[in-house]
Order: C-alpha cells, then structure tokens, then sequence
C-alpha cells in the first residue's frame, strides 16, 4: 500500500473509532433502568467527600431538607449539563419550596474534577449546587450507595476522556430517604409538577 493510502485509511478508522466511542457514550447516558426497578429498592445512603470549596461533606448533614443528586462529570459534553440546568430550572419554577431542597452535583470523574474544577463549574451551571469530589474509593462508596455505575470510556488521551454513566435524578426525602427520580431528559416543567407535589 502506498503511503497515501495507509494515511487515508489511518484517518479513517481514527474517525470511526471517535464515532463509535460517542455512540457508546450517548448509548450509555439514555440508558437508565426502569423506574420500576428503583421502586423499593435502597438507594442512597451515607457518603463523605469533599466540596468545591475543599471542605469535607458528609451527608447527614444534609438531613431535614431534600436533595437532588445527580452524578456525572464536569467534562460532559450532554447529558450532565442538561440534567443540570433542568435541575435549576425546576428549583426556579417551584419558588419558596426551593429552599427545602439542596441541589448537588456529585463527580465520577475524581482525578479530573478537583474542587477547584468544580468551583468552576458549579458557579457557571448553578450557584446553589454543591459540587461533590474525592478520593476515588470515596466517590466510588457514594456511587455504590445510589446504584451509580461509571466507567472510563475509551481514552483519546490520558487527559481526554468521556465517562459512562448513570444519568438519573435522585430526590431525596428530609430523613435521606429515596423518594423519586428524574432522567436527564425529563422536562423540567414535569420535574417541577414532582417536586411541588412531594416536597413540603
Ligand atoms: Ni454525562
């Protein structure tokens, strides 16, 4: 084969591999189990990790107001910022009964989303988030606890990655309890309609 022809073909499998490696990606995000397997089974639980401050959390601190919890990482291209905003955007339409409820935002993605990355990120997507890192055995504990499953997806390079994973909204109840869960695709009026119904 000519020299040409190697780089043409080179170019080609670089593209469908990229290709591929989004569609995994997209693949992996829209895949969420069905709400009728969540139903009685025990999500949640304690966690300890750190904030975007660098200040260590844990979450019974957390007990006597909601949380919305959502995992993901900071890089994601799609479904973390659009669960995100809808999460924000839900908060803005419910009012006062926001204030019951905590939004955080909890990182898969460790070695890349230091507090000082997720500082960053939490002031641009939404001021009221707690960002949520940590060691990689904390943040797997966390994950374990919500069912979250997260894997590294083939890397372009050691610092260009995506991350597989869960993409849900977990509610919590005042006593830490699973009380609902969202997709990342659920519109935030729909999201907001829960809210207003469960969260007194
Ligand atoms: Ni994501």
């Amino acid at each position: 084969m000519s020299v040409l022809k190697t780089i043409r073909w080179l170019a080609v499998g670089a593209i469908l591999g990229l290709v591929a490696a989004w569609g995994f990606h997209f693949w992996r995000e829209g895949h969420t189990p069905d709400p009728a397997s969540l139903a009685g089974s025990s999500i949640g639980g304690p966690f300890e990790l750190v904030d975007q401050t660098g200040a260590t959390r844990r979450d019974a601190e957390f007990r006597g107001r909601y949380m919305l919890i959502y995992f993901g990482f900071t890089f994601c291209p799609d479904a973390c910022p659009t669960a995100l905003l809808a999460m924000a955007d839900a908060l803005d339409r419910i009012g006062p009964l926001a204030d019951r409820i905590q939004p955080i935002f909890i990182s898969v993605d460790p070695e890349r989303d230091t507090p000082e990355q997720l500082a960053g990120y939490v002031d641009a997507v939404d001021p009221r988030l707690v960002g949520l890192t940590g060691s990689p055995a904390q943040v797997a504990a966390a994950a374990r606890a919500y069912r979250v499953f997260y894997r590294k997806a083939t890397p372009t390079s050691a610092t260009e990655y995506l991350v597989d994973h869960t993409s849900l909204v977990y509610l919590m109840g005042p006593d830490g309890k699973f009380l609902a869960h969202f997709s990342h695709e659920t519109a935030p009026e729909r999201m907001a309609e829960t809210l207003r119904r469960i969260v007194r």
